[in-house]
């Protein structure tokens, strides 16, 4: 696939400052006021001013300059203008941009070289009959610093017409579906070999329901969370658990604007488009495999609601 990467994110929000201090101590590097880099990422999180929160923007990492023409070409046979500029840098082979209709969320292509991370440490996790840590307590009860993400993993939005997101995404750029929730019209679509790196649900406004970040593993999850929630329990909105869809372990916070942040390991990795099976779930299929039941607020965010009621 020419997409390999989701590069970065922009968030509008009403008041920035107390959304930073919450990035910074979930933790991002804050390489200037609202500008956040990840360790394997680079940047990765901007946050704007903007009258309600939402997704303003989001960066997708290509291979070459054919790419960007492909893309162009997709988007114009969909009725979606794009245009080509250099990047800023004038170095590389430009980018192109282009807004998705139904959320108003601008979206770019770049030209630039893939990542390899720097992998994690292998778990040393004792099992029946498997003993891989012998004589020695594990990593993740000793006193250290909470983990810090790795790098973006994902961003969820809604959509007021969830099908024409979709088309952009999909027919337009490129993402490919992992899988889907035909009942709800949701669709978990991928810029790399990441599960999902995109999820677009209908909703009655658009906005951005959370950003995931990558941790080294399950430990990583739990001990950075919880570091979070014992400092303002008020944060916490789900977790700990593991999702059914893309398999990875969560956690979600709520940052000061009510944008939700997932801690988030071990998701699926498709390499083989051949070998992955896209599934269609049904409605009755859990959002977990094991987990505390889903909190209804993160179904359906309370000042989302307001604003389908004509409210704030
Ligand atoms: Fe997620």
């Amino acid at each position: 696939m020419p997409l390999h990467r989701l590069r970065s994110i922009a968030v509008g929000v009403p008041a920035v400052e107390p959304v930073r201090a919450f990035y910074r101590e979930l933790g991002l590097d804050e390489l200037a006021p609202g500008r956040f880099a990840t360790a394997d990422g680079g940047e990765q999180l901007r946050l704007e001013p903007a009258p309600r929160r939402r997704l303003l923007a989001l960066s997708v990492g290509v291979d070459d300059a054919d790419d960007l023409e492909r893309a162009a070409a997709a988007l114009a046979r969909i009725g979606i203008a794009s245009e080509r500029t250099a990047q800023p840098s004038g170095s590389g082979n430009g980018l192109l941009r282009a807004t998705e209709p139904a959320t108003g969320v601008r979206v770019e292509l770049v030209v630039e070289p893939r990542r390899v991370q720097k992998p994690a440490p292998p778990l040393a996790t004792n099992a029946p009959g498997r003993s891989v840590r012998v004589d020695a307590r594990s990593p993740a009860v000793l006193a250290a610093p909470p983990p810090r993400p790795r790098r973006l993993s994902h961003a969820v939005v809604g959509s007021p017409d969830a099908a024409a997101s979709r088309r952009f995404f999909v027919e337009g750029l490129g993402f490919r579906v992992s899988d889907e929730a035909p009942a709800i019209g949701a669709a978990f679509l991928r810029c790399s070999s990441d599960h999902h790196n995109l999820l677009v649900q209908p909703a009655p406004v658009a906005f951005l329901h959370h950003s995931a970040w990558e941790m080294d593993d399950v430990d990583a999850v739990g001990c950075a969370a919880a570091a979070m929630v014992a400092a303002d329990p008020a944060r916490h909105v789900w977790g700990l658990g593991r999702h059914g869809i893309g398999s990875n372990y969560f956690w979600y916070l709520r940052d000061p604007a009510g944008n939700f942040a997932e801690y988030s390991s071990d998701l699926d990795v498709i390499a083989d488009e051949e070998a992955w099976k896209v599934a269609s779930v049904g409605l009755l299929h859990p959002l977990a495999a094991w987990g505390p039941p889903v909190p209804r607020e993160f179904l359906a965010p309370d000042d989302v609601i307001a604003l389908a009621r004509g409210g704030a």
